[in-house]
C-alpha cells in the first residue's frame, strides 16, 4: 500500500463511527450557500450583533489593565461574569443559582457535551424529545448512549408517553429538552407539563437537561417557569449567548446541582480547560451597561416580524396537504409535507432554485422525519422570505404532481 492509498478510517474510535459527526457540518454547508435564499441553518442575523460597542468595550478592558481578561481562567468561569449571569438568572427566571450552582461553558454544545462525559457509560438510556436537535443527537450518540424517542405535539414533549415508558422500566439516566421555542419544532412545552416532568424527575430519579437556547426570544411573552427554577435538584439548565450576544464568543452557561456542576467542571478540564477570558470579561461589560437587554429586545422584534412574514406566505404559497407549525419565539417552523414526499430529495432540487432548508431525518435519533423540514426566518432579509417561500411551494407541487402521477 502506498501512502496515497492509506486510509485511516479503520483506526477511528467505534463511538466515532456511523456517521454520528456529518450531520451539523453538512447544514452549516447548505447554509453556507450564498446564492440560495436561507432558511437553512438555525442562524442570528449580523445585523444583531454588537459590532461597534465591542470596539469601545475591548479598549476599556485593554485600558483598565486588567490581565484576568487575556489569563487563562478558572475552569467554571472568571468571578464577575459569574456573578452577572448568575444576576440575570435571578432577575428572569425568579431564582438565583447558590454556591457552586453555576458554570461558565463554551456554548450549550459544550455543556452537552460535558453532560455526557460526567454521566454516560457505553449504552446508557438518554431520552429526547424527537425531533429534536442536531447537536444534542450528536453529542450523545458520541457516548455511545443508546437515544429514546419521545413523541411531542404542539404543547412540546408528551409526558403521557414518558409516564408509560418509565412505568415499563425504561429509567433514562437523562432526558433532554428544548422546552422553549423548541429546534427545530417552534413549540413550547405548556406550564402543567412542566411541572409534572419535574416530578418525575424526581420519581424516577433521572437528571433532566433543560436548554434554553431560545428562552429568551419570546415574541408575545414568557413561555412559563423554566424547569431549573422548578426543580433546582434535578434539572442541568444549558444556556447559551449564541443567539443573544453572537455565535463568535462561544459562551453559554450551566445551573444544576452543585455535585452535578463540579463533576462537568472537572469533565471541562480536559476539554478546553476553561471558556475564552476576554469574551466572558466582554459579556459581563456589555450585559452590566444594560445593552444585552437592549439588544435581546430588538433581536425579538427583527424576528418576530421575520416570523410574521414567513407565517403569512406559508398561509398564501403552500399547496394543500402541507402543514406547519406557528411559532411564538426563536427561529423556526417545522413543516410537514404530503405523505410519499422525501425532503431529502427536494432540498436539492430547492437548491437548485435558489432556497435552501434542512430535510427532517437528522433531528430524528430513529431515521423518521424524511416528510419533514425545517424552516429558519432568522436570517433570511425581510423582503425575500416570501419569495423563499414561492420557491419551495412551487418545489413540493410538482413534486406532489410527481407523486400523484405515480401513484395513478
Ligand atoms: C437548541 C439549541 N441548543 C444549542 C445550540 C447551540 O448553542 P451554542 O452555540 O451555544 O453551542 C443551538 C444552535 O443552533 C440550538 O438550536
Amino acid at each position: 500500500m502506498t501512502v496515497a492509498d492509506r486510509s485511516w478510517a479503520e483506526k477511528f474510535a467505534a463511538r466515532t463511527r456511523g456517521g454520528v459527526g456529518g450531520g451539523l457540518a453538512s447544514i452549516l454547508a447548505l447554509a453556507g450557500d450564498k446564492k440560495a435564499i436561507p432558511f437553512a441553518g438555525g442562524f442570528p442575523d449580523p445585523s444583531t450583533f454588537p459590532e461597534h460597542e465591542l470596539t469601545d468595550l475591548v479598549r476599556g478592558i485593554i485600558d483598565a489593565n486588567d490581565s484576568s481578561a487575556l489569563q487563562y481562567a478558572p475552569t467554571g468561569g472568571l468571578p464577575g461574569p459569574l456573578d452577572y449571569i448568575s444576576g440575570r438568572l435571578g432577575a428572569n427566571e425568579g431564582r438565583t443559582p447558590t454556591d457552586g450552582e453555576l458554570m461558565i461553558t463554551s456554548g450549550t454544545i459544550e455543556a452537552l457535551e460535558l453532560a455526557g462525559k460526567a454521566f454516560l457509560d457505553p449504552g446508557d438510556l438518554v431520552m429526547v424529545e424527537a425531533p429534536t436537535y442536531l447537536g444534542a443527537i450528536m453529542a450523545f450518540k458520541s457516548f455511545q448512549a443508546d437515544l429514546e424517542a419521545l413523541p411531542m405535539d404542539e404543547g412540546g414533549l408528551q409526558i403521557e408517553a414518558l409516564e408509560a415508558s418509565l412505568a415499563d422500566g425504561r429509567i433514562p439516566k437523562l432526558l433532554y429538552t428544548i422546552p422553549d421555542h423548541q429546534n427545530p419544532g417552534g413549540v413550547s412545552l405548556v406550564a402543567d407539563r412542566r411541572e409534572r416532568l419535574v416530578e418525575l424527575a424526581r420519581r424516577y430519579g433521572f437528571v433532566i437537561v433543560e436548554d434554553v437556547a431560545y428562552r429568551e426570544l419570546s415574541f408575545h411573552g414568557a413561555t412559563g417557569a423554566c424547569l431549573w427554577a422548578l426543580g433546582p435538584d434535578v434539572v442541568v439548565q444549558a444556556g447559551t449567548f449564541s443567539k443573544l450576544f453572537f455565535p463568535g464568543v462561544r459562551l453559554g452557561w450551566a445551573a444544576g446541582p452543585p455535585e452535578i456542576v463540579s463533576q462537568l467542571v472537572l469533565a471541562k478540564q480536559n476539554t478546553d480547560q476553561c471558556a475564552g477570558a476576554l469574551g466572558q470579561r466582554l459579556l459581563e461589560d456589555y450585559g452590566r451597561r444594560g445593552l444585552l437587554d437592549r439588544q435581546i429586545e430588538l433581536s425579538c422584534e427583527l424576528y418576530r416580524q421575520r416570523c410574521d412574514l414567513m407565517l403569512a406566505a406559508l398561509g398564501e404559497h403552500m399547496p394543500n396537504g402541507v402543514s406547519w407549525t406557528r411559532p411564538r419565539g426563536g427561529f423556526f417552523s417545522w413543516v410537514t409535507l404530503p405523505p410519499g414526499l422525501d425532503a431529502a430529495e427536494l432540498a436539492v432540487v430547492a437548491q437548485s432554485r435558489g432556497v435552501t432548508f434542512v430535510p427532517g431525518a437528522p433531528f430524528f435519533p430513529d431515521g423518521r422525519g424524511a416528510d419533514n423540514l425545517r424552516l429558519s426566518y432568522s436570517r433570511v432579509e425581510d423582503h425575500l422570505i416570501s419569495e423563499g417561500v414561492r420557491r419551495l411551494a412551487a418545489v413540493i407541487e410538482e413534486a406532489t404532481g410527481r407523486s400523484r402521477g405515480g401513484e395513478s
